[in-house]
C-alpha cells in the first residue's frame, strides 16, 4: 500500500489541492540532445512511458467529452468550476503529449495509426456501444489508475532516477495536475450520474485486463520499429515483465491505491497527493520554471 494512503477526515477534504490549470509551459522537448532513450538508457522502460504517451491526446479528449457529457446536469457551482479546469488541464496535457509524440514520430513510430485506432475505439465504438454512464465510469476508473502511477511513481525517486530531465519533467507537471483533478471524473459520475458501486467498478475491472494489452502492442510495435528481432523483444519482455510485477517492481507498490478503488465509501481524496507535491508547488511559483519544478519534485521523493 501506498505510504500515502490515508484515511479521509472532512478537513483533508476540504484542504485538498487546487486545481490550477497552467498554460505556455515549456519542456525543450524538441531539444535533440534528449536520448532516444531517455529513461535509464533502457528500451523497455522508455517505450513504456512513451506508449503511454501516445495514447493520452486521444484518450484525454475522450476523458473531457465523457465529462461534459453531464455538464448540465451539474447545479454545485464547485464542481462545474472543477469540470472546467479539468477540462483546461487535460486539453494542456493533449497539447504537450502531441508535441512529444512527434518526436517519435521523428523515429518512425507510427503515431497516426496508433491515434486513427483510438478514434475508432473511442469515438466511434465506445459511443455507439456504451451509454454516457458507462464512458464515465470508464473514465473515472482510468482517471484512478493515472493517479495512482502519478502518485506512486513519483514518491519513489529511484525510479525516475536516471531520466533524462526535460522528459521526466513533462511527466511531473502531468503528474501534479492529474492529482489536483482526480476527483472530477468520480464526483460527476458519483453526484450526478449517480453510479451505483457495480457500475462504477466494472468498468475498473475490465480496464485493469484491457488497457495493459493496448499499451503491450504499442511497446511492441516501438521495438520493432527500434529494429529488435523476435529474440531480442522476447528477452526485453522478460525483463520487462519482471520489472513490472516483481515484488519491489513498478506495479506491485501500487497495489494497495488500486484496490481502494473498489471499496464502497471509497473517495479519491481518501488517498492523498505526493508528499513532493507542494516542492513542485513552490518550484514552479517561485521560477515559473516547469523543468526545475521537476527537477524538485523528483529530488523530494523518498
Ligand atoms: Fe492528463
Ligand atoms: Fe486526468
Amino acid at each position: 500500500m501506498s505510504r500515502d494512503m490515508k484515511p479521509t477526515t472532512a478537513k483533508a477534504e476540504a484542504s485538498h489541492a487546487a486545481i490550477v490549470p497552467r498554460e505556455h509551459l515549456d519542456f525543450d522537448l524538441d531539444n535533440p540532445d534528449i536520448p532516444k532513450y531517455w529513461m535509464d538508457n533502457d528500451a523497455f522502460k522508455t517505450r513504456f512511458f512513451d506508449a503511454m504517451s501516445t495514447l493520452f491526446p486521444q484518450g484525454e479528449r475522450f476523458f473531457i467529452t465523457s465529462v461534459r457529457e453531464f455538464r448540465d446536469q451539474i447545479t454545485d457551482p464547485k464542481l462545474l468550476q472543477e469540470v472546467k479546469d479539468f477540462t483546461r488541464q487535460e486539453a494542456q496535457h493533449s497539447m504537450v503529449h502531441r508535441q512529444y509524440n512527434d518526436r517519435l514520430k521523428r523515429q518512425g513510430i507510427d503515431i497516426d495509426d496508433i491515434t486513427r485506432r483510438m478514434e475508432e475505439d473511442l469515438f466511434q465504438e465506445a459511443q455507439k456501444m456504451l451509454t454516457p454512464v458507462q464512458r464515465l465510469a470508464i473514465t473515472s476508473a482510468l482517471e484512478h489508475l493515472t493517479s495512482m502511477m502519478c502518485t506512486c511513481f513519483f514518491e519513489r525517486k529511484e525510479l525516475l532516477e536516471k531520466s533524462d530531465p526535460r522528459v521526466r519533467a513533462m511527466y511531473a507537471w502531468h503528474a501534479i495536475e492529474e492529482v489536483e483533478h482526480k476527483a472530477v471524473a468520480f464526483d460527476v459520475l458519483t453526484q450526478v450520474a449517480k453510479a451505483s458501486w457495480w457500475r462504477r467498478n466494472i468498468p475498473m475491472f475490465l480496464i485493469t485486463f484491457g488497457f495493459p494489452f493496448t499499451v503491450a502492442r504499442i511497446m511492441n510495435a516501438m521495438f520493432k520499429v527500434d529494429g529488435f528481432s523476435f529474440m531480442q523483444r522476447m528477452g526485453l519482455w522478460a525483463k520487462g515483465l519482471w520489472w513490472f510485477y516483481k515484488p519491489g517492481g513498478l506495479f506491485m507498490p501500487t497495489l494497495g491505491y488500486y484496490i481502494s478503488y473498489y471499496k464502497p465509501g471509497f473517495h479519491p481524496w481518501q488517498l492523498k497527493e505526493m508528499p513532493s507535491y507542494g516542492s513542485w508547488l513552490q518550484t514552479f511559483e517561485r521560477t515559473g520554471d516547469p523543468i526545475a519544478a521537476g527537477n524538485a519534485l523528483h529530488a523530494a521523493g523518498a
